[in-house]
């Protein structure tokens, strides 16, 4: 490892002068900044891999990015991602690699960790993915019944649920319209029994995904499903050719009845928030043909590589990770929208709610020590136009600063009329309006009466970046997948702390496993919960049996 955990981050020097810039340019408006430079809108600006990123309304100067940048070198960004793609073991209290950009790697690329290359691995499977789904494309693969399989169940939670019903939503154009896609997640039997009543349980294919293949929820599930396909199919032999498994746990996947021949593997150095090009990916392969997806790993393999080798002043990802960065730092910022214009993107801010949330949402230093500054903020969205007659109200006149991502394509897939020019004026104007609001004066020339006036000013000042990209594609949500991976990447850098574990998730799955018993026992619950929790067991369980 050629890291080393750096000084805390307000004691290193580019701190400090980012402080202190800070406090120069605070009341700095961005009417003022663009003002003062009639080149802002094209300088503040980055075009790479075929994505316009415009950051000029941002409340930063070309100073700011600099000293921005400092910090980033100061606190081991390069160093870290050597060792990320050098196959380090980076994932410190894991003690594991963190190697999703082998999953995207082409057949000739080398990326070793512990000694060994993992690229011949990740591409054996994504061949076996390929026949399998062509199989199931083609009709070639029969259920038990000898019909072919017509709907597609994905059952898995976060990683293995987030990612492939992300990408299946964003990629639908591309998708086989004679195969139902479904997702189960939640362990509310609603949940699958909502995704499954109008499936026919002899052309419909699960598939179980899940990295430990422990997880309660999934497994749940997983025995619902087998229940509901064993009783219309009523032979266990079915199972073989209703189930398959992604996971990194071959024994489980066979305890729980499912032939290995029939479970496509991944890694311990693949994250589940990381995983959707994994085998975890099978239901998209499945949806859109094993070409397209070759293309969605391609356009994350495009961003690794400019993320891997463009000097941090120009690195798209890294700016995207240090503008989250000041905005929290200096503005207490406390949330992030992510606002694609594009209906395929609905679930995109979901998807990214684990990635950047479970990578960052931490106390704890690389160190081991607590944090005296915010880490993540909270990432939340919407497509647009529709947040436009919901919240924006908040990010327009409310009281809290956020910063947006506006995701914008020149392109529409289902160009109709003059939608694609109304969505995306309202992408461009919004962006607008946030950043140069409107004053008391031009309200009074509108003729609004006075007392009206403080209701419709608009401060602005109000930050955000905007993507235009030419259209969505496979490769263009591989491109953003993993610039928000790695601009997570570069925010945990910046502030020292390990974005691949996620040890906040195990408590509350701990305290479940003890709740279960309880709420199945007609005993006094245990004394070690406290007197609040021991009324709710109680509770429950009356109201539940009466
Ligand atoms: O509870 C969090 C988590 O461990 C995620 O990190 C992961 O994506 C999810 O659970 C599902 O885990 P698995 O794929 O092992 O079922």
């Amino acid at each position: 490892m050629t890291y080393t955990v750096p000084a805390p981050l307000r004691q290193r020097p580019a701190f400090q002068a980012l402080q202190q810039h800070f406090e120069r340019l605070r009341e700095t408006t961005l009417t003022e900044m663009f003002a003062a430079d009639a080149a802002r809108g094209t300088s503040l600006t980055l075009e790479a891999e075929g994505i316009y990123f415009d950051y000029s309304k941002h409340r930063v100067t070309a100073e700011t990015i600099d000293l921005l940048v400092e910090l980033a070198e100061e606190s081991g960004l390069a160093d870290l991602r050597a060792d990320m793609f050098g196959g380090e073991h980076i994932n410190i209290t894991e003690d594991r690699a963190v190697l999703h950009v082998a999953l995207r790697a082409p057949r000739d690329q080398v990326i070793s960790t512990d000694g060994h290359d993992v690229v011949p691995g990740v591409h054996e499977v994504l061949d076996r993915m390929g026949a399998f789904a062509d199989q199931i494309r083609s009709g070639q693969w029969t259920g038990h019944t000898g019909k072919p399989i017509r709907a597609i169940v994905n059952i898995g939670i976060g990683g293995s649920d987030l990612g492939p019903v992300m990408a299946y939503e964003a990629l639908r154009h591309y998708s086989d319209r004679d195969l139902t896609f479904r997702f189960v997640s939640n362990v509310d039997g609603t949940d699958f029994a909502e995704k499954t009543h109008d499936l026919d349980p002899e052309q419909t294919l699960f598939i179980v995904s899940s990295k430990t293949f422990t997880t309660l929820e999934t497994m749940t599930n997983a025995h619902t499903a087998r229940d509901w396909s064993l009783a219309a199919l009523g032979d266990e032999a079915a199972v073989a050719k209703h189930f398959v498994a992604v996971s990194t746990n071959a024994e489980a996947v066979s305890a729980f009845g499912i032939d290995t021949a029939n479970m496509f593997g991944f890694w311990n150095w693949v994250g589940g928030r990381y995983s959707m090009e994994s085998a975890i990916g099978l239901s998209t392969m499945i949806a859109i043909g094993p070409e397209n997806y070759a293309q969605l790993l391609a356009g994350s393999h495009a961003v690794d590589e400019h993320f891997r080798s463009t000097p941090l002043r120009e690195n798209l990802p890294v700016l995207m990770g240090l503008l989250t960065f000041w905005y929290s730092e200096f503005f207490g910022a406390q949330t992030q929208a992510v606002l694609p214009y594009d209906q395929y993107l609905l679930r995109f801010p979901a998807y990214l709610q684990q990635l950047t949330m479970e990578s960052n949402g931490k106390y704890v230093t690389l160190g081991g020590v607590k944090v005296d500054y915010s880490t993540c903020p909270v990432y939340w969205g919407e497509p647009g136009t529709n947040g436009q007659h919901s919240f924006y109200q908040l990010i327009h006149q409310g009281t809290l600063l956020i910063p947006v991502d506006f995701i914008a394509f020149a392109h529409s897939l289902n160009p109709l009329g003059d939608h694609h020019d109304y969505l995306t004026s309202n992408v461009f104007a919004q962006g607008e309006a946030l950043a140069f609001g409107k004053t008391a004066e031009q309200v009074r020339a509108e003729g609004v009466a006075e007392e009206l006036v403080p209701f419709k000013v608009f401060e602005g000042n109000r930050p955000s970046s905007t993507f235009l990209i030419e259209k969505l594609t496979p490769y263009v949500l591989g491109q953003l997948v993993a610039l928000y991976e790695h601009s997570v990447f570069t925010q945990g850098a910046v502030w020292s702390i390990g974005s691949f574990d996620q040890w906040g998730v195990e408590l509350g799955k701990q305290l479940a496993q003890r709740v279960i018993p309880e709420l199945q026992s007609d005993g006094e619950p245990e004394l070690g919960h406290d007197s609040s929790t021991n009324e709710l067991i109680r509770r429950y369980r009356a109201a539940r049996d009466t």
